[in-house]
């Protein structure tokens, strides 16, 4: 039996959007304790330099190492593909990392055109190109770089009509090219998804990614036989480092549900 197993589990991102990630992890792992840390102060991630995000990214493992954690997700497309071998290369508990949707959109797909809305991070990183390459064989792919969008969920701002015009800004193209999928290569999208669907016709599917990677991080606690083995539900911490006033109730209201089950820590650095 690992000694680990009842360790908490940290989840990571540039900011506030792995938080949708999380509730699928909460979701899928009812009894493990989730540490949350957003990188909300140093927010947004898509348009920095690799070095930049994994110098960031490590800062962030750091902290987490000092609550031993016995896995990270990391949720966030753009730090994935920018840091994900080096963090593998460094720690040796399960680090679990994020990628846009491309082969579950690619089999969805009926007339094979699927579009993607990521951050220019995720869409020019060496490791998306693999991605896109490995499938782009029958299927017609679209990509749209969002910037803005991740600044505005910062925010909390889901549905402002500023909002909605940069949204329908990056999505018109693509209703242009008659995508029948849409992939959400971005955390911070998932919670844009109403306001997507009031821009798409009924018969466009979206695409993301949080539930996979619940299910994968499951899969991969069982078989590192690190599944806590706590009888109470998990405790979920969330810590930032942004000075806005409102990060906190961003986040209480991003993260939504039982009240009790959202436990404010401060800032971690
Ligand atoms: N949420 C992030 C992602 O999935 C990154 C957003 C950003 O900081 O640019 O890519």
């Amino acid at each position: 039996m690992s000694p680990f197993q009842n360790n908490p589990i940290g989840v990571i991102d540039s900011g506030v959007g792995g938080i949708s990630v999380l509730k699928c992890i909460r979701e899928h792992l009812f009894h493990e304790n989730l540490i949350y840390v957003a990188d909300s102060k140093f927010a947004p991630y898509g348009e920095k330099s690799s070095e930049e995000i994994t110098h960031r990214v490590l800062t962030v493992f750091d902290f987490l190492n000092k609550q031993d954690v016995k896995s990270v997700v990391i949720a966030c497309n753009t730090a994935t593909a920018a840091s994900i071998q080096i963090l593998r290369d460094r720690f040796s508990y399960p680090i679990i990392g994020m990628e846009p949707a491309v082969k579950p959109a690619s089999l969805m797909s009926k007339n094979k055109i699927v579009g993607i809305l990521a951050t220019s991070g995720t869409l020019l990183s060496a490791k998306f190109s693999a991605l896109l390459e490995h499938h782009s064989n029958d299927i017609h792919f679209i990509t749209q770089p969002c910037f803005g969008l991740v600044e505005l969920v910062e925010h909390g701002d889901l549905d402002s009509p500023a909002l909605i015009a940069l949204l329908k800004k990056y999505i018109d193209p693509l209703l242009k090219e008659k995508i029948d999928t849409l992939v959400l290569g971005c955390t911070h999208y998932s919670f844009l998804k109403p306001a997507i669907q009031t821009l798409i016709p009924d018969h466009i599917k979206i695409v993301d990614t949080g539930n996979a990677v619940a299910n994968y991080l499951k899969h991969v606690l069982v078989e590192k036989d690190l599944l806590s083995q706590n009888i109470a539900s998990g405790t979920t911490n969330f810590w930032t480092n942004s000075l806005d006033k409102n990060a906190d109730k961003v986040m209480a209201d991003l993260w939504g549900g039982n009240p009790e089950s959202y436990n404010y820590r401060g800032l971690w650095v």
